[in-house]
């Protein structure tokens, strides 16, 4: 052992940006981006998200024209939430085929045919309750009722143009009814990206003013997953892979870095993780504030997610970064 200078010097890797570069460990891609975006009914609306600053409900026409700026960042894709016209117990415009989503995906792929859509399958936008699947008397989500409803409305989204569905709701046995409803229709190459571990998070209240989708009653505690549990995401996400997730999912990202690094040690598959709304807008507003550097804090995030160990990331920051890093 060399005891006076040493010859390993892990500062000298860092004597230089060129070097340190070379040698970084981890590096940010926008291809492996997914930006998410609202879209509802109407012309000329651009509505800016109280809850999230700087995000947006847009008509179909307005996305249209952001999604220049997808396209020209090279982000890896993005996710569709709908606003409905209408709510109802059934969530009836999910599957219908004016839907707000369907219509944005053919107006999508019409004019950008190879921008990569992903569209959430979930029924908390569209029902007048809230809650993410069909309701019984008491007030509790019928599990597998709700199963018909979300195999219909993959179809519909498949049908109408979604590259990739990814099932949010987490009611058991999504994953295979969704499979083999999209392959009865012959939709066999249409992956599911399988929300798997999705907790019960205080970092999806954004969101919900966004999608105007807060439950009308109770909460979501009974279908998303307790934070106090590793193990049991390990589990979900045994099940969904078993029943055929092509991608699979941790949600939300940050407070859940563990178990990314825990998802992807274990099963080493494509994973993404969801870096939600309230994580989106905590950064949004200490920079507001001057307490924060957005633009670092944005960047040494997002690395970190993908550090853990996710493949993917959907993030509100997404085409933000995206711009960044291309000043690098
Ligand atoms: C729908 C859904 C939610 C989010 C994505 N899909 C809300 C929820 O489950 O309450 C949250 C995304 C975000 O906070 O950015 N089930």
């Amino acid at each position: 052992m060399n005891s006076g200078y040493p010859l390993i010097r892990p500062r000298r890797l860092r004597s230089s940006l060129k070097i340190s570069n070379l040698v970084k460990e981890v590096s940010l891609n926008p291809s492996k981006f997914i930006m998410p975006y609202f879209v509802v009914h109407g012309r000329s609306l651009k509505e800016p998200i109280k809850t999230m600053p700087g995000q947006f409900r847009y008509s179909i026409d307005e996305l249209l024209k952001e999604l220049k700026s997808v396209t020209a960042l090279n982000i890896g894709g993005i996710l569709l939430f709908g606003v409905p016209e209408e709510k109802d117990e059934f969530a009836s415009e999910s599957y219908s085929d004016n839907g707000i989503i369907q219509t944005a995906l053919k107006s999508v792929k019409d004019e950008y045919p190879d921008l990569l859509i992903i569209t959430d399958v979930c029924m908390c936008d569209y029902t007048s309750h809230g809650h993410c699947g069909i309701v019984d008397e008491n007030g509790c989500v019928k599990n597998d009722e709700t199963l018909e409803y979300l195999a219909k409305i993959s179809v519909s989204y498949a049908k109408s143009g979604a590259d990739i569905i990814a099932p949010s709701d987490m009611m058991d046995g999504r994953v295979k009814k969704i499979r083999e409803a999209l392959d009865d229709e012959g939709l066999f190459n249409v992956p599911v990206m399988s929300y798997s571990s999705k907790y019960s998070s205080a970092f999806y209240e954004p969101f919900r003013e966004a999608a105007v989708s807060s439950p009308k009653f109770g909460n979501r505690k009974s279908y998303q997953m307790d934070y106090s549990n590793s193990d049991e995401a390990v589990l979900e996400t045994a099940l969904d892979l078993d029943e055929g997730a092509d991608i699979i999912m941790v949600k939300p990202a940050l407070s859940y870095l563990d178990i990314i690094y825990r998802i992807k040690q274990s099963f080493r598959r494509p994973l993404a993780a969801y870096n939600v709304s309230g994580e989106y807008s905590m950064i949004k507003a200490a920079s507001k504030l001057g307490y924060l550097n957005e633009e670092s804090a944005v960047i040494e995030t997002l690395t970190s997610i993908k550090r853990a160990g996710a493949d993917i990331i959907i993030s509100y920051y997404s085409l933000f970064a995206a711009k960044l890093l291309s000043k690098f």
